[in-house]
């Protein structure tokens, strides 16, 4: 029969702390800005007079997310008929943002952006999401 090894009190303590350490070292790296590297270019396969969207699934004040070949947009309608896209890529650290209503919210670590402009209104995520140029033809949105 095999024996396990045994530990002591003191041994324990000191295993637990450096598991605790680490942990917090992981989260730590997680957030660490240095890593604020997203990819800066618009959705790849987005290719022009690619639809995006009905206009009338677009909220007048309002946004959306779509996916469309494998690239996860956000639109919003700030005024009837105009309409605003972007990345829902967070440039924080490229989890995909989610529309809320008149902000994209993303739900990794809290960024929240302007769904009319794109822009950041919370951190930690410092730049703008990346417009998507899109045009209104026969009721709907497309990649201009
Ligand atoms: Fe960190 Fe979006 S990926 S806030």
């Amino acid at each position: 029969m095999t024996e396990l090894p045994t530990l002591t009190r003191r041994g324990l303590i000191v295993t637990g702390s450096a598991t605790v350490v680490g942990a917090s070292t992981l989260a730590l790296a997680a957030c660490a800005p240095s890593s604020e590297q997203p990819d800066t270019t618009a959705p790849a396969g987005l290719q022009s007079g690619t639809e995006l969207a009905l206009l009338a699934d677009v909220p007048v004040g309002g946004s959306l997310g779509v996916q469309v070949d494998g690239s996860a947009v956000v639109l919003s309608q700030p005024e009837e008929g105009d309409v605003m896209a972007f990345s829902a890529i967070c440039r924080h650290q490229g989890c995909v943002v989610a529309a809320a209503g008149e902000t994209f919210d993303c739900p990794c670590h809290g960024s929240r952006y302007d769904s009319a402009t794109g822009d950041v209104l919370n951190g930690p995520s410092t730049q703008p999401l990346i417009p998507i140029e899109v045009t209104v033809t026969d009721d709907r949105v497309v990649v201009a």
